[in-house]
């Protein structure tokens, strides 16, 4: 498969370098598919997706899973077009899947400030499952001032503005293969 990961890529007029290499990734995927196979043996879990971010790692993550499992999706709006969050949350569309007694895994793209996940989590503990677990593939930890609880999660990064592997900017940068942070933000 030849996917697009440039060195260096220019998202709606501001240039990003590259941060995290699919190597990393795809590793950091392994383990955790290989992590949540042994502790949901057994369980058929059932993935919660959040939609749009979290596209690509959730099928990444997925096929690193080697147990039956199901999958659903939500999706909540909180950036609107800017880099920093909006402080709010909006239901764009709910789960379909009943998940009362289920055992689910909610997977996140990042955890900026916790908002998202924290409504997340309260809002899927109302549908009663027997378990909720949290995955995010980033956790920015000193943004992080809500309380929320992540089981698993990929990487801890520095505050900072991230692109690509399902993460945007104004809606671009999707498909980009690898994480990118703008421009000498690493300096
Ligand atoms: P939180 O509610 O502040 O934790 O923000 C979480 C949501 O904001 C994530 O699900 C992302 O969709 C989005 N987000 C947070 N940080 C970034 C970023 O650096 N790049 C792109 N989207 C982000
Ligand atoms: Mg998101």
């Amino acid at each position: 498969m030849s996917l697009y990961k440039p060195e260096t890529v220019e998202c709606n007029g501001e240039l990003f370098e590259i941060y995290l290499r699919q190597e990393q990734i795809d590793e950091r995927v392994a383990e955790l598919g290989e992590e949540l196979s042994e502790k949901y043996k057994d369980k058929d879990p059932i993935f919660i997706g959040v939609l749009n971010g979290a596209y690509i790692f959730l099928s990444d993550l997925m096929r690193n899973v080697e147990i039956p499992c199901e999958v659903d999706f939500l999706k909540l709006s909180s950036y609107g077009d800017e880099k920093v969050s909006s402080g709010e949350v909006t239901d764009l569309k709910d789960i379909d899947a009943d998940i009362e007694g289920r055992n689910v895994i909610l997977v996140e793209d990042i955890v900026d400030t916790g908002l998202s996940m924290k409504y997340l989590i309260n809002k899927l503990e109302k549908k009663n499952p027997a378990s909720i677990a949290t995955v995010t593939l980033l956790h920015k930890t000193e943004a992080t001032h809500h309380d929320v609880q992540l089981d698993y999660v990929g990487f801890k990064i520095p505050t900072l503005f991230v692109l690509g592997y399902g993460l945007d900017y104004a809606q671009e940068g999707r498909n980009l293969a690898q994480i990118y942070i703008l421009d000498g933000d690493n300096a």
